[in-house]
């Protein structure tokens, strides 16, 4: 598609448009959808957009999680569930959605396929797609999360531009700077992206994450003007790498524990502060009262 019809598409699919016709609901215009993005592979895209999805459905939230990774799925894997019905069921065996979905009280998965031969062969207009569902199920959920893949390919952006967030994971190595600013620069330039929220993974010193925000922020700010809202940083865990995601989900409270509900902390408390959310109605996780929320715009 051209960007002008990928423009004309877009808004032809906002999802306020014909908003008239959809059946009454009472919290569907509240949903929130977040792209969780980087640009490069590797970054912690998966992990975050499994962490966020978990401790929002934790506070009381209903929460979808996409993984849009849609052929090379690894959220059912890092959850450690079976194979089971995915957006492949969905899409073109029309399974019915209610049963593609994994769900664990009022978190829900979507998963996507592992090297599924005859989509790679057909390929899947995945932005199509995934908006049909986010304007279908928005109004079942108070969030919808979206794990996207590494990568500026065209149906990842249009799924960025769409979403009302995009959380930008990154790591202090130039390459993924370099990336995620590639990123954020094609999603202004086509597609008027004015605002990205930033989360730094694979921390190591408080000095180091600080030195990466001035960095990432001051360059946004000079050459794109997008404001840039900082959720905050992830320690590297130094743990066995197979160790990692056992750590990530454990009921127990740990430190990457602590880092995630900051970050998911410091979300909640701009949504509320901007009148996104109110108190009585999206809850909040725990342990996010003495969050400090900063914006760099
Ligand atoms: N804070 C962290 N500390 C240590 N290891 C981490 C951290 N975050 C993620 N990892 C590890 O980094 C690897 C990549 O993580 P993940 O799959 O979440 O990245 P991704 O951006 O989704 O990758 P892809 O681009 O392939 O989809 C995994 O092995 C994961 O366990
Ligand atoms: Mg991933």
């Amino acid at each position: 598609m051209s960007d002008r019809n990928v423009s004309q598409w877009l808004l032809g699919n906002n999802r306020y448009a014909g908003a008239v016709a959809k059946e009454p609901a009472v919290n569907w215009r509240n949903c929130k959808t977040i792209s969780v993005t980087g640009g490069k592979g590797g970054v912690g895209k998966t992990s975050v957009s499994i962490k966020v999805a978990k401790l929002l459905a934790e506070a009381g939230n209903k929460v979808l999680l996409i993984d849009c990774d849609y052929n090379l799925s690894n959220t059912h894997i890092k959850l450690g569930l079976p194979l089971s019905n995915n957006i492949y069921s969905f899409v073109v065996k029309q399974v019915p959605f209610e049963e593609c979905l994994y769900k664990d009280g009022n978190f829900h998965l979507l998963s996507g396929c592992n090297g599924d031969v005859e989509l790679f062969s057909n390929g899947l207009d995945l932005d199509k797609i995934v908006i049909n569902i986010l304007i279908e199920q928005e109004r079942n959920y108070d969030y919808i999360v979206l794990d996207c893949p590494a990568g500026i390919a065209q149906e990842n952006l249009t799924i960025n531009a769409y979403t009302d967030y995009r959380f930008v994971v990154i790591t202090p190595d130039k390459s993924s700077i370099t990336d995620s600013y590639a990123l954020m620069k094609i999603l202004k330039t086509k597609y008027g992206v004015n605002e990205n929220h930033l989360i730094i993974n694979k921390v190591s010193s408080v000095a180091q994450y600080q030195r990466m925000v001035k960095i990432i922020s001051d360059t946004v700010d000079s050459y794109l003007q997008c404001r840039l809202h900082i959720l905050g940083n992830i320690f590297k865990n130094d743990q066995a790498i197979d160790l990692f995601d056992s750590i990530l989900l454990s009921a127990e409270k740990n430190s990457l524990d602590d880092n995630f509900r900051k970050v998911v902390g410091r979300f909640t408390e701009e949504l509320e502060a901007t009148g996104e959310i109110r108190n009585d109605y999206c809850a909040k996780p725990v342990g996010s009262e003495q969050n400090v929320h900063h914006v760099i715009s």
